[in-house]
């Protein structure tokens, strides 16, 4: 048995930052980001921390699915800029929705927390040891970023978003999971949890990790769903750069019209990223019954991580 997705939610701050206000701030150029990245603007909190965005988006996706806070059994947030050690961030939202009878824990694996708190949400629900599951990838990235660093303050934005979860018919649902980390990699972008810290990233060591493990890793996932790439309707990836999304496109041998991305409005919002597209593109209408389905992506530790499902209603 593997879980759908019955419901999606996100929340992205109002405050828009472009790259023309980057200009403002550090040595680089509109067209360099561009070129660069595809991204063109991303959200930046005001007010709002990694608890309320993911109420926030926690609540449209309940909304969606049909839902009740009462409902939840459990509640797993996938989060790398929670602002204290404890009470974790899942504690916080259900005492905000009050989702009385919800369990619920944080799951940090950075832009790979999604996908790790899904596959986990799946393993709990196929033992019957819960029924649904409220899965959220919440970011507050801005506080961890540093803007004086030209590499990496023009990448991230702040966000979440947030999918309901519960057990799908047969042959539906999450048919299969590969994930992974290179611990050894993990130099390559790192923050410490001193206030003062910010993001460290060696960005062309990322790009060649990415490049390499994420179609690797989804080949992985499709050969144990029994699949091929061409089979596949979309492509959800890490939102990070839009030239790492065509890399990954052209060596699995995909046309980019089946790899949605909304990066240039909301750049790198980590574990956030594949949930909000997901919100997208659910509320486009462009899913249906039976469509096949990737998620993948990359992130800090390094991470990796691909699963392959089959929409479900
Ligand atoms: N504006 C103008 N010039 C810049 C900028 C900037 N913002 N940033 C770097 N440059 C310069 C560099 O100094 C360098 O100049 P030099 O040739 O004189 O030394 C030149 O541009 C090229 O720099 P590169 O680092 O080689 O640029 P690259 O094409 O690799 O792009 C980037 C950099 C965008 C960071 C890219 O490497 C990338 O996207 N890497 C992946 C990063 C990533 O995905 N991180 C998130 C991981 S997910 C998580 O868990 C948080």
């Amino acid at each position: 048995m593997g879980i759908k997705i019955s419901g999606t939610g996100s929340a992205v701050p109002e405050h828009v930052l472009t790259n023309a206000d980057l200009e403002k701030m550090v040595d680089t150029s509109d067209e360099w980001i561009v070129e660069r990245t595809g991204i063109k603007e991303r959200r930046i909190v005001k007010g709002d921390n990694v608890v309320t965005l993911a109420e926030k988006a926690c609540r449209k996706a309940l909304e969606d699915a049909g839902k009740k806070p009462e409902d939840v059994e459990l509640i797993l947030i996938a989060t790398c800029t929670l602002e204290e050690f404890f009470p974790c961030c899942a504690c916080q939202v259900q005492a905000r929705l009050g989702a009385v009878n919800a369990a619920g824990f944080d799951v940090n694996a950075a832009c790979s927390g999604f996908l790790f708190a899904l596959a986990t949400a799946n393993a709990y629900l196929s033992t019957g040891l819960y029924k649904n599951a409220l899965v959220v990838g919440s970011e507050v990235l801005s506080r961890l970023v540093d803007y004086e660093d030209r590499g990496s303050c023009i990448l991230f934005g702040d966000g979440a978003g947030a999918v309901f979860v519960e057990p799908a018919a047969e042959g539906r649902g999450i048919i299969s999971v590969v994930q992974g980390c290179d611990g050894p990699g993990g130099v390559a972008l790192h923050c410490k949890t001193d206030a003062l810290d910010k993001i460290h990233m060696d960005g062309r060591a990322v790009y060649r990790f990415a490049t390499r493990q994420v179609p690797v890793c989804i080949e992985q996932a499709l050969q144990k769903a029994g699949m091929k790439a061409e089979e596949v309707d979309l492509f959800f990836l890490h939102q990070a750069n839009l030239r790492i999304l065509e890399t990954i496109a052209k060596r699995l041998g995909i046309p980019m019209e089946k790899v949605p991305h909304n990066l240039d409005r909301y750049g790198n919002i980590s574990s956030a990223t594949i949930p909000v597209l997901l919100d997208e593109i659910k509320k486009r209408g462009k899913m249906v019954a039976g469509n096949k389905i990737v998620l993948a992506g990359f992130g800090a530790g390094l991470t990796y991580g691909a699963c392959v499902l089959v929409w479900d209603e």
